[in-house]
C-alpha cells in the first residue's frame, strides 16, 4: 500500500514537472537567457544601441546607452501576453527632446534636488548647474541621463553592464566619479539595478533609475486605479519647489499613508500637485529588503521593488499632460505612469540629520534595487 501511495505520488511530481516544462518550451519562449543588440540611432556621429535581454520565461528589458534608458520592459499579465509595462517613446529622438520627462534613464550624480545647487563640504562651497526654478534636479543641466554610457556583455547573457566616468567638476560635483550600473533579468522576472561608484575627492553621490511604470501595458490610461503599498511610516517634508523641511511627518491618517495596499487615486486629489514625495522606508536593516508593492487588476500584473537603499521617490506622472507624443503614438495624460525611484534622501548634502551621501577616496558607494513581476 505504502508503494503505491509513493508511486502515485512520483507520477504526480513527474506530471507537473513535464506540464511545467510544457510552458516553457512554449512558442514565445526560450531555454535561456540571450542578449541582443541593434542601432537606435545617432548622437554627433555616435551609434547609439539598444540592447535587448530576454529571460527564460520570455520576459524582456531593453536598455539604450544613451542615459542607460530602459526604452521597454515586456512581461506576462494574467493572459499570459507579454506587455510592455514602461512609458517612452519609439525613436532616439524622442529620448532626446526637451521635453522628456527622464522617461526610463539611470540618474545622477544626484537623484532628486539639491537646494539652490549648493553644498559645502570639507569647508568649501560648490556651485552646481541649475535646472529646476532655481534647484539643482537630478545631476543638474547635463546629467547622466543625459550622457553616452559605455555598454559591455557580461558572460551569462542575462546582464548589460554600463559604465561613466564623470569628470571633476561635471555639473559642479567635485572629484572623478567613476560609476558602473550593471542591468540584469532573472529567471524568476526581476529586472535588478546593481549601482556602484568611486571617487577621487568626496562627493555627493545618490544614483537611481526613473523608470515611469504602467503595470497595465498602456491598457489604461492612468495608474490611478493601481494599488500600491509603501512600507514607510514617514515621509519627508517639503516645500513649494519640493525641497525637503528637515521634518518627517508620520503618514498615519493622512493621504501619504500607503502601508496598506491602497488604489493611487483613492485620495491623490488631497495632495497638492499629486505624489512626488520621499518616503522614509521603514528597514530592518541595510540589507536587501522589499519596501514597495503595485498591483493592476486588470492585467493581473503585481510589482515587488526591493531595495538597499533608504528612501523612494513616489512619483505619479503630475507633469505629464498629454502633449509628449510617446510609443505608439500614445499621448501621456496626467498619472499615465508612476516611479519608484530608490533613493537617499533628497537634499541630504545640506540636512545634516538626513542619511550620509558623501562617498569619499577609498570608500565605493553601492545600491541594489529589483523590480520584481508576477501575476495574482
Ligand atoms: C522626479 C521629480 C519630479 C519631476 C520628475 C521628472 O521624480 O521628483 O518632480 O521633476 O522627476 O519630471
Amino acid at each position: 500500500m505504502k508503494k503505491q501511495v509513493l508511486l502515485w505520488l512520483l507520477s504526480g511530481v513527474l506530471f507537473l514537472n513535464a506540464c511545467q516544462n510544457n510552458t516553457i518550451h512554449n512558442e514565445t519562449t526560450s531555454m535561456t537567457f540571450t542578449i541582443s543588440e541593434k542601432p537606435f540611432g545617432q548622437i554627433n556621429g555616435d551609434t547609439i544601441t539598444q540592447y535587448t535581454i530576454t529571460n527564460p520565461q520570455g520576459m524582456q528589458v531593453s536598455i539604450i546607452n544613451y542615459g542607460g534608458t530602459v526604452t521597454n520592459l515586456l512581461v506576462p499579465g494574467r493572459d499570459h501576453e507579454l506587455g510592455d509595462v514602461v512609458l517612452g517613446f519609439d525613436s532616439l529622438s524622442g529620448y532626446l527632446q526637451k521635453a522628456n520627462p527622464y522617461f526610463g534613464c539611470l540618474v545622477g550624480r544626484y537623484g532628486n534636488r539639491i537646494a539652490k545647487g549648493k553644498f559645502i563640504l570639507d569647508g568649501q562651497a560648490y556651485q552646481l548647474t541649475l535646472n529646476d526654478h532655481g534647484n539643482t534636479l537630478h545631476g543638474g543641466v547635463q546629467g547622466l541621463d543625459k550622457v553616452i554610457w559605455q555598454a559591455s556583455k557580461p558572460a551569462g547573457d542575462s546582464s548589460l553592464k554600463l559604465t561613466y566616468t564623470s569628470k571633476d567638476g561635471d555639473q559642479g560635483f567635485p572629484g572623478n566619479l567613476v560609476i558602473e550600473v550593471v542591468y540584469t533579468l532573472s529567471s524568476d522576472n526581476a529586472l535588478q539595478i546593481a549601482y556602484s561608484a568611486t571617487t577621487d575627492k568626496a562627493t555627493p553621490v545618490n544614483l537611481t533609475n526613473h523608470c515611469y511604470f504602467n503595470l497595465s501595458a498602456g491598457k489604461q490610461n492612468t495608474i490611478l486605479d493601481h494599488e500600491v503599498m509603501l512600507q514607510a511610516e514617514k515621509f519627508t517634508a517639503v516645500d513649494s519647489l519640493l525641497i525637503p523641511t528637515g521634518q518627517l511627518p508620520d503618514v498615519k491618517g493622512t493621504p501619504m499613508d500607503f502601508t496598506t495596499p491602497k488604489k493611487i487615486g483613492a485620495e491623490l486629489a488631497a495632495v497638492k500637485g499629486g505624489y512626488d514625495h520621499n518616503w522614509v522606508l521603514k528597514r530592518k536593516g541595510k540589507d536587501l529588503e522589499k519596501i514597495a508593492t503595485a498591483y493592476d487588476a486588470s492585467s493581473g500584473r503585481f510589482m515587488e521593488v526591493f531595495t538597499t537603499e533608504p528612501g523612494l521617490q513616489f512619483y505619479t506622472g503630475n507633469f505629464l499632460d498629454g502633449t509628449l507624443k510617446g510609443k505608439q503614438q500614445q499621448k501621456y495624460q496626467q498619472h499615465a505612469g508612476f516611479c519608484m525611484e530608490t533613493q537617499h534622501f533628497p537634499d541630504a548634502p545640506n540636512q545634516p540629520s538626513f542619511p550620509n551621501t558623501i562617498v569619499k577616496p577609498g570608500e565605493s558607494y553601492r545600491s541594489l534595487t529589483y523590480y520584481r513581476f508576477s501575476v495574482k
